[in-house]
């Protein structure tokens, strides 16, 4: 049975196109990092399409040294030379960027990955232009297993957004949703690596009470953890599915799910995932 998600968000691997645009990432932190690695070990464009600004000059060298891609701190040649540019900055620093740059950026397409910052303030900013790819990725794009949500802005043509999911593809699998559900997206995928961390920590925990030693209790705890989601994605069974198959009857499974039962484990990362939506809401206002 092959269900909704997997045929929306494609499949994971090297990416089935070729960037030859100009790519400059305002911001060479974290994520920008992350992005360029992707590009570049996916052979998705060449080092020397990319451009990278950032204020620390130790951070530019290091990405030069690393990827041998430009680098600089002058924004505004950055953004001039390129054609897609990624807003790849804290979001409260996104404002001071936009009002540097500005109408400078209206020849581009703009992908943001600013958390809570929409297409239209962005959009305000350089011209009116609706040219704006919002995105969110979550922190496993640094080891290119991400899951990034893209909003289109109304102006984002196909040839735009083929070439923005074979960015992100470079660092993960992506799934297009509207803008108005990015808060939902952040809820869920961008603050849900944090809870995978806690269940992961927390599985450690219950081997090491049970007479692991703690490094193997992590190990099979986060390889379970990567192996359970892995059979998720490429078998497309429903994951209560995959559940009722290894609980057999009166067995040590169905003992360990009556406790999570117990434990509200099902209704806490409900209600976590709740909770972070309506908080990326109460920051985006
Ligand atoms: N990391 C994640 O898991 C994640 C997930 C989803 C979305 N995001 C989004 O991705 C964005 C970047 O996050 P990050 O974790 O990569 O942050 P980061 O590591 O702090 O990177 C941002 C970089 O931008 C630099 N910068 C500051 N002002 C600048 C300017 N005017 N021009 C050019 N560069 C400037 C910063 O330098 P200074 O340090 O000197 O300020 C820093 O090196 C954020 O908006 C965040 O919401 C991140």
């Amino acid at each position: 049975m092959v269900r909704v998600h997997t045929a929306l968000v494609r499949e994971r691997g090297v990416p089935n196109q070729t960037i030859t645009s100009k790519i400059t990432f305002i911001g060479g932190g974290q994520m920008a990092e992350a992005m360029i690695g992707g590009l570049l070990s996916g052979q998705v464009c060449s080092a020397e399409s990319i451009w990278a600004t950032d204020p620390v000059s130790d951070r530019r060298d290091r990405l030069k040294s690393q990827f041998g891609i430009l680098v600089g701190s002058a924004n505004r040649e950055a953004v001039a030379w390129a054609d897609v540019v990624v807003l790849a900055v804290k979001p409260q620093t996104l404002p001071a960027v936009l009002s540097e740059l500005g109408p400078t950026l209206a020849h581009a397409l703009v992908i943001s990955i600013a958390a809570g910052v929409t297409i239209r303030a962005i959009a305000e900013q350089i011209a009116g232009t609706m040219r704006v790819i919002r995105a969110m990725p979550n922190v496993p794009a640094l080891v290119r297993e991400g899951m990034t949500a893209l909003a289109l802005g109304s102006a984002v043509s196909e040839d735009d957004s083929r070439l923005a999911r074979t960015v992100f593809e470079s660092v993960g699998r992506v799934v297009l949703v509207e803008e108005r559900l990015m808060d939902a997206v952040t809820g869920l995928s961008g603050s849900g690596p944090a809870y995978i961390f806690q269940a992961i920590e927390a599985l450690a925990d219950g081997g090491v009470m049970m007479g692991l030693p703690r490094q193997t209790a992590e190990l099979l705890a986060a390889q379970t953890v990567l192996g359970a989601a892995r059979l998720v994605l490429e078998s497309g069974v429903h994951p209560a599915q995959l559940k009722d198959r290894v609980a057999s009857p009166g067995g040590t499974t169905i003992a360990g799910l009556h406790q999570l039962e117990q434990g509200g484990f099902r209704a806490a990362l409900m209600a976590a995932v709740e909770a972070a939506t309506t908080r990326s809401k109460e920051l985006g206002r």
